[in-house]
């Protein structure tokens, strides 16, 4: 399984305060079925610094004894407002494939998602496949399932982050990410984790939502990636 959503590389930002904790997270990850990584540090105000993240990417990829990773970042829109689409997109996605990880305000309202919207649309006229991350934290996810099926239909996937099985981050998004499961939603589920801890969710995360029980249908697409 490849997990697109991971906080692992040193120093960079939330995550992974050194080498050590990343190779920690690394072995948790293995431990929890994890084939491969997507380094997706923040591209927010205070952790953006693209040229060091880098530089922890290729530190890190010299230290796993080959196993697979893809630098990639998550990109906060707002802070792709402020530095500018056309600058950066090319930039901020997944190197070697054309995916880009895209995070909303968790309060935003319909006016703000009708500027995600054409944001989506400009990026994917740049050929690049846009993933939102943690739809089940939004708000307007929360209160209108619709518009998460909005966003499926505007060709982007969605991609659950597995912390919602103790109830998330923000301790409302474990009901959220059911329903998108039941309604088929669903393209990836990651781990986003910034400590080895964190792989435990999405070891339970899979467990259920992937190999037995009333979602056992969803095995298929939700391990599609
Ligand atoms: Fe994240």
């Amino acid at each position: 399984m490849r997990d697109i959503h991971c906080h692992i590389l040193p120093g960079i930002d939330d995550g992974a305060r050194d080498l050590v904790m990343s190779l920690e997270m690394l072995r948790a990850a293995r431990e929890s079925g994890v084939t491969s990584i997507v380094c997706t540090p923040h591209v927010r105000d205070m952790f953006f610094d693209y040229k060091a993240a880098w530089k922890a990417f290729d530190l890190l990829s010299a230290n796993v004894n080959g196993f697979p990773l893809q630098m990639g970042f998550e990109v906060n829109h707002r802070k792709l407002m402020e530095l500018g689409i056309n600058e950066w997109a090319e930039k901020l996605k997944f190197s070697g494939s054309e995916e880009f990880l895209l995070e909303f305000s968790s309060n935003a309202d319909r006016h703000d998602y009708h500027e995600y919207e054409k944001t989506i649309y400009k990026l994917q006229n740049k050929g690049l496949k846009v993933i939102i991350a943690h739809p089940e934290r939004y708000r307007a996810v929360q209160e209108d399932i619709k518009v998460a099926s909005k966003l499926v239909r505007m060709g982007c996937k969605l991609q659950v982050s597995a912390d919602f099985i103790s109830g998330g981050r923000m301790g409302s998004s474990k009901e959220p990410a059911r329903r998108l499961f039941k309604e088929g939603l669903v393209s990836h589920l990651s781990s986003d984790a910034h400590n080895p801890k964190h792989y435990k969710y999405l070891s339970k995360a899979r467990e259920k939502y992937n190999t037995r029980g009333r979602h056992a249908q969803l095995r298929d697409f939700v391990f599609s990636c």
